[in-house]
């Protein structure tokens, strides 16, 4: 498969030299991700209005959270499900029609890894076209009607926080590791699924540091907490990731196909088919071990294996012409193509309780 790599300008040569020894193919990308990383927060600097077709800081998202929430408050309700290790509050909003019984629930995260910014927008445009299709989309008013969202529009806002003040390609939590200067943890490694046994490391400078335990990191433990005393009504588990556009489903902690497997595989194919109906952006589909590489301690598999049938990690645009740093000007048809399959998947889920 392909496989995108940066390389910090000391390690050239070398990695070069590795490359045409062991006879792999290899073209560069970005010459500089530095200056394209600068040329983008240029752009960032100045304090902003929220804005559905731009990056919004932290700030701003929070601000966003608390109004969007009170300005909707027939469909929305608003809590938070702990704090991060830094201290910032985690925003869960809930987004139905409010009928006073438990209605059955799909909940959605974004911004686990926190140069993913693609993603963070996707959640804000999510909760945003919810409230604003309700009463004249039909399936939205259905879904709306009938169940609830619970979206977590930013996991690691601390590390999201990071990408935006000291380093644009940080993607762990922002913890303070016992017996090593090196910070943080991967949230998706961190989850009690096959805990650190493979495509994880258990050195904590490393990207993919599964933490010093099964939700060590505060903001893993709060997600957990939540789900498990809400799995009742949880029926579908949506986490969303960039780049590769890819659609994947359990497992990813081993190769052996989740006990639903045919079901996920073709509620995935649907979903891919609306998404790709818009613009026509090509996503694959398939088991995480599979279809990008095995990793243990996802979120996905950990929620599937707590009974949550539905469980899909979505990998946003694009395929790596830009990667964490997909421009703007692309962020309205990445939500409005990705909006496709949620509402594929959901009102499957609505129609097959
Ligand atoms: N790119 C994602 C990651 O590395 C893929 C996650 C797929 N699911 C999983 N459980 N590994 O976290
Ligand atoms: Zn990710």
């Amino acid at each position: 498969m392909n496989v995108d790599i940066h390389v910090p300008a000391a390690g050239l040569d070398m990695v070069f030299t590795i490359l045409q020894q062991s006879g792999m193919e290899a073209k560069v990308m970005f010459e500089d991700l530095q200056e394209a990383v600068e040329a983008q927060m240029d752009n960032m600097r100045v304090t902003k209005a929220h804005d559905y077709t731009k990056y919004n800081s932290w700030a701003t998202i929070n601000d966003w959270a608390v109004s969007i929430s009170s300005a909707n408050a027939n469909l929305i309700s608003r809590q938070v499900i702990g704090n991060t290790y830094e201290g910032r509050p985690m925003h869960l909003l809930k987004i139905g029609k409010k009928t006073g019984s438990a209605k059955p629930a799909v909940f959605m995260d974004c911004g686990f890894h926190a140069r993913e910014w693609i993603t963070h927008a996707f959640c804000q445009w999510f909760v945003n076209e919810a409230v604003s299709t309700y009463g004249s989309d039909p399936e939205m008013t259905n879904l709306l009607d009938r169940m609830d969202f619970f979206v977590l529009p930013v996991f690691n806002i601390d590390g999201y926080e990071y990408t935006w003040t000291k380093d644009r390609m940080w993607r762990k939590t922002r913890s303070r590791n016992s017996g090593s200067s090196c910070i943080g943890a991967d949230p998706n490694r961190n989850f009690d699924a096959g805990w650190c046994t493979t495509g994880a490391s258990s050195n904590p400078c490393s990207d993919t540091y599964c933490g010093s335990s099964p939700e060590s990191e505060i903001e893993s433990k709060n997600l957990a907490n939540f789900i498990r005393t809400n799995k009742s009504i949880i029926k579908a588990y949506l986490t969303v990731h960039s780049y590769s556009q890819l659609l994947l489903f359990p497992y990813s902690y081993k190769y052996g196909l989740a006990a639903d497997h045919s079901e996920l595989l073709s509620v995935s194919q649907g979903a891919i088919a609306a998404l790709r109906s818009l613009y026509g952006t090509r996503y694959t589909s398939g088991p995480g071990a599979t279809t990008i590489y095995p990793a243990a301690g996802g979120s996905d598999d950990w929620a599937y294996d707590l009974g949550v049938k539905y469980s899909y990690t979505f990998e946003l645009r694009d395929e790596g012409r830009y990667g964490f740093l997909l421009p703007e000007s692309q962020i309205k048809p990445t939500c409005e193509e990705t909006m496709l399959a949620v509402k594929y998947i959901a009102s499957y889920v609505l129609n097959n309780l």
